[in-house]
């Protein structure tokens, strides 16, 4: 019995080399691919010996195999192989000259990815203003902005009509439970808090997606402005946690509130994307308060005012020499920006509109 499955696994397996190759020669010839690269595929695709080991259910020769297949390179990561690109992060790297510990960590992961050239999809070398070498592959340069300090952060929406005082008093509640467990602890709160900041967003924006495909109509820009909200909330998380290492157990309750946060909020936008916007609107205007006494605790000394992450200084322009307050400041100045965007959307509602009727804030931070 086992004879015959491991004999029909191979034939399977030979089979499938077979297509494979029959559909790179069918693509070479109208695509004019070179010989080279269509030799790198078909060796991508090569039923090998390694492959029908790890079919069969041993992992001898699994990383080998692997490594070709994401990297669609015909030889495992060898100095030969590698050269060009070797020879690009040399010189990538003498240019490189900051000492900060994530920067260096990102490099390091940059260096271990071996370049192909056989998909096209390459990136460019990006530089800095001063000529230095981008280190980020989860943000770009064009997508940086110096946050608007300007902004009136003591701006309040009186809740008047019913909904806006369910979505008041709703977040009113959620702040005890949340006061309660984290204290003074700003940092981890913060953290824990852009956890579920990053939910709404990206919850409004792929409805709003789903629905413009669904009704043939245009979403008035607000599909990007509500993903670029979530998106900008991702970032803060990511510089927190650059300042906040979560415990496993603070790693668990993000997966909890995650899973009940963001079934919450998708049911409630379908019902009523008024109600919604309304509760985020809330939400933000308790980040400014929370962010507000982190910058007075950070002023008493209480909390240490270290240097800013490296993340947080190119993703915000802020000069080298930022520290924790800058940080804390731009981002508060973010969420004031999101407060006024779900508080605009929920008035829109409120006035019988689609948000589409608006012009919406794309690029508003
Ligand atoms: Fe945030
Ligand atoms: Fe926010």
């Amino acid at each position: 019995m086992n004879q015959f499955l491991a004999r029909s696994v191979m034939r399977r397996l030979v089979n499938s080399g077979s297509n494979c190759k029959r559909c790179i020669s069918s693509l070479s010839s109208p695509l004019s691919l070179s010989s080279s690269a269509a030799t790198a595929a078909a060796e991508v695709h090569k039923p090998s010996s390694e492959s029908v080991v790890m079919m069969s259910g041993k992992r001898l020769g699994f990383s080998g195999q692997w490594w070709r297949m994401m990297s669609s390179a015909s030889e495992p990561p060898t100095k030969k192989s590698t050269s060009s690109s070797t020879t690009v992060r040399k010189e990538d790297e003498k240019g490189e000259k900051t000492s900060d510990a994530s920067v260096e960590k990102m490099e390091r992961k940059n260096d271990q990815v071996v370049v192909s050239s056989y998909w096209g999809v390459s990136r460019p070398k990006i530089t800095r203003e001063d000529g230095s070498v981008w280190p980020w592959n989860c943000f770009m340069p064009w997508e940086t902005y110096q946050a608007d300090l300007s902004i009136d952060l003591s701006k309040h929406h009186v809740p008047k009509a019913f909904l806006d005082k369910v979505a008041y008093w709703t977040v009113k509640l959620l702040r005890i439970p949340t006061d309660l467990l984290f204290k003074k602890k700003y940092g981890c709160r913060a953290m824990m808090l852009e956890t579920v900041a990053g939910v709404p967003g990206m919850v409004g924006g792929m409805l709003l997606h789903l629905r413009s495909l669904r009704k043939f109509e245009q979403s008035g820009g607000w599909i990007k402005a509500l993903l670029e909200e979530a998106e900008n909330e991702r970032m803060h998380l990511m510089t927190m946690v650059e300042l906040v290492q979560p415990k496993w157990y603070e790693r668990l309750l993000v997966l909890a509130v995650q899973g009940v946060f963001f079934n919450f909020y998708f049911v409630l936008y379908v019902l009523s994307p008024k109600l919604g916007h309304r509760i985020v609107g809330y939400l933000e205007e308790e980040a400014i308060h929370s962010y507000t006494l982190y910058l007075n605790d950070i002023d008493r000394g209480e909390i240490e005012n270290i240097p800013a992450p490296a993340i947080a200084i190119d993703y915000w322009r802020l000069p080298k020499d930022a520290t924790l307050k800058h940080v804390i400041t731009v981002i508060r100045a973010d969420e004031a920006h999101h407060r006024d965007v779900n508080h605009f959307a929920s008035d829109i509602h409120y006035q019988g509109k689609k948000l589409q009727e608006a012009a919406a804030p794309v690029g508003y931070h």
